[in-house]
């Protein structure tokens, strides 16, 4: 991509890598940053992969919704893996330079993330939908064919969008300044470096905004709105309360994400409401998978008695290798 890029740039100094300033300059900051991000990066690792484990190991797991939450998992290992791991190197070394192709590269599957996290949320909420205002129906409207057309469908979209974005955006010509105001390569951050004509890009966040977000955000609450409606008609008190922690608790981080997704991409991008972008982009790139997890799957009675289960094998496993050579002994 950058020698193709470079050929076009013929006409100014080509930019071969961007400074990513990150948040400030002070250096005792940036330790405090680095060991809050790091701790954020290694709870968010740990329980997805737990999950991942946890799904693809035990049979009792073997239905649409720990499927979902499987892949949401996977999915969130590699949505954090795209940009905290950079962000804490350059927090540790100083070195705040990233290339343009790893620029680009970070705006794709960061973009593409992004958006398959946008679409499988929604896909969950309608999953627990039928599941639970139209529990008759479940098996055959979420059969095995129809969770994989919906996950293939999910990066399908997400994949073709950010495919168009970045190839656009890397058709430009960034001519410097090349200081990107951001943590990470963004689209607007990294638009306002280009020296090209960027008028009819400008308007893509307006086409593939509303792809990405308005949709599955509508899915979302519809799916919510009514399956919040089916848990006021619950008679047992007990049974109304604990449904709705749950559904409450998804609808809270759901929002939450689509929320602040939405504010940076919507505020202009003056100079005083860069800083609010920044901070705003915190919950949805960094906070979001670590919290996932605990409210979608730790939080579940079944994931809670898998754990329990491999947890118990394992403390007998390694009981069992303890006590063999007294066995071995005494034999
Ligand atoms: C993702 O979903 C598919 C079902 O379509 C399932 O077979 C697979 O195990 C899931 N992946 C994970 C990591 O849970």
């Amino acid at each position: 991509m950058q020698i193709i890029t470079s050929e076009k740039w013929n006409n100014h100094t080509a930019i071969t890598e961007f400074i990513l300033l990150g948040f400030g300059e002070a250096h005792e900051f940036q330790i405090l940053l680095f060991l809050l991000f790091l701790v954020i990066y290694i709870l968010t690792m740990t329980g997805n992969i737990l999950i991942v484990i946890l799904v693809v190991s035990d049979q009792h797991l073997r239905t649409p919704m720990y499927y979902f939450l499987g892949n949401l998992s996977f999915l969130e290992v590699c949505y954090s893996s795209t940009i905290v791991p950079k962000m804490l190197a350059r927090f540790l070394t100083g070195d705040k330079s990233i290339s343009a192709w790893g620029c680009f590269m970070q705006l794709f599957s960061f973009g593409c993330l992004a958006s398959v996290e946008c679409y499988l949320l929604s896909v969950m909420s309608f999953d627990r939908y039928v599941a639970i205002c139209k529990p008759l129906h479940y098996a055959t409207i979420m059969n095995g064919k129809v969770v994989l057309y919906l996950l293939v469908g999910c990066w399908l979209c997400a994949a073709s969008i950010s495919v168009l974005t970045v190839s656009m955006v890397s058709q430009l010509s960034f001519c410097g300044p090349k200081e990107i105001d951001h943590f990470f390569c963004d689209f607007s951050p990294l638009l306002q470096l280009s020296c090209s004509d960027i008028s009819h890009i400008k308007l893509l966040p307006f086409i593939f905004g509303p792809i990405d977000i308005l949709p599955p955000f509508i899915l979302t609450i519809t799916s919510y709105v009514c399956i919040i409606t089916a848990i006021l008609r619950i008679s047992s008190t007990t049974g109304r309360q604990k449904a709705f922690a749950a559904c409450s608790s998804h609808l809270i981080v759901v929002s939450i994400f689509y929320g602040t997704l939405t504010i940076v991409y919507i505020l202009p991008n003056t100079s005083t409401l860069r800083e609010l972008k920044k901070v705003f982009s915190v919950p949805y790139t960094v906070l979001t998978p670590m919290v996932n997890p605990l409210i979608y799957s730790l939080r579940n009675e079944e994931v809670k008695k898998c754990l329990k289960r491999i947890l118990h094998r394992f403390i007998c496993f390694n009981e069992i290798k303890r006590l063999n050579p007294l066995l071995l002994r005494r034999g």
